[in-house]
């Protein structure tokens, strides 16, 4: 018994002197190492390999986000005009699209613009804010293209609707819009278009059709535009 305690002691001492021979500022053994080295490079690592030795690299100039596209028409006086002028509603005249732009519109636009658009909302009653008009307003003469670049945009005291409704619902409520301005005019309702499938198909133009509905000296500059990748989304609220 005496003989197995003396022995656990030297061994202990051994094992002691083996264990502060060890270099603790140097890495110790690794077990399987693959789980530590990795092969690819790391994000946001620094490399020879790459200019400015930096990993992390800007997208490609020119490209843009998945499911969004750039808008061709500037905030500008002369890109309103443009976009009244030319724009047009991509989406199906239907009564489910009809359906949907009266449910948004009531959502964003109703307490300004009262729900059957004659500029009578909630907040006007209130006088919070002024100066809202009607949308059969003759001097306005708004249009599909104009109602979504005004959505785009903003207008004055009207603020941009580009971060809180995508595409797609900015082009449903526009048909709402228009459909008002006529029932305010007094002229028959719209026909509906027959179509299968969402309404989200086709809606996407391609770039030949963005610089077809744009006029010729613009198209330079909206491909300029285009190719800096700037997300106008974002910029305004
Ligand atoms: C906070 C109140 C408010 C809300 C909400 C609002 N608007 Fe407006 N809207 C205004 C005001 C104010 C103007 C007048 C701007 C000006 O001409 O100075 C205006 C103008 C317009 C015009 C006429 C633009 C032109 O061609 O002169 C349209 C079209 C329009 N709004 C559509 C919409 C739509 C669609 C929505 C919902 C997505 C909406 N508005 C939400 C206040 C609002």
């Amino acid at each position: 018994m005496k003989n197995l305690f003396y022995k656990s002691i030297v061994m202990f001492l051994l094992a002691g002197m083996v264990i502060s021979c060890a270099d603790k500022d140097s890495p110790n053994y690794q077990y399987m190492p693959d789980m530590y080295a990795p092969v690819s490079y790391e994000a946001y690592g620094e490399y020879d390999i790459f200019q400015n030795q930096q990993e992390a690299k800007l997208p490609v100039e020119g490209s843009i986000p998945r499911g969004w596209m750039p808008y061709p028409y500037e905030n500008t006086a002369e890109g309103m005009a443009a976009a009244k002028a030319n724009l047009k509603n991509p989406l199906p005249y239907t009564e489910d699209n009809l359906n949907e732009g009266k449910q948004l519109y009531t959502i964003y636009c109703a307490v300004c613009h009262g729900d059957n658009g004659d500029g009578q909302g909630i907040l006007a009653q209130r006088e919070k804010i002024l100066g809202i008009p009607a949308y059969d307003d003759a001097g306005r003469a708004i249009t599909e293209g104009s109602v979504y670049h005004v959505m785009y945009y903003g207008l004055n005291n009207m603020g941009s609707y580009a971060s809180q409704t995508s595409i797609v619902e900015r082009w449903l409520i526009d048909h709402y819009v228009m459909s008002l301005k006529d029932n305010l005019e007094g002229k028959p309702e719209r026909e509906f278009e027959e179509v299968e499938g969402p309404a989200e198909e086709n809606l996407i133009p391609s770039e030949a059709e963005i610089t077809e509905i744009l006029p010729e000296e613009d198209q330079e500059v909206s491909v300029e535009r285009q190719s800096q990748g700037q997300q106008a989304d974002e910029t305004e609220n």
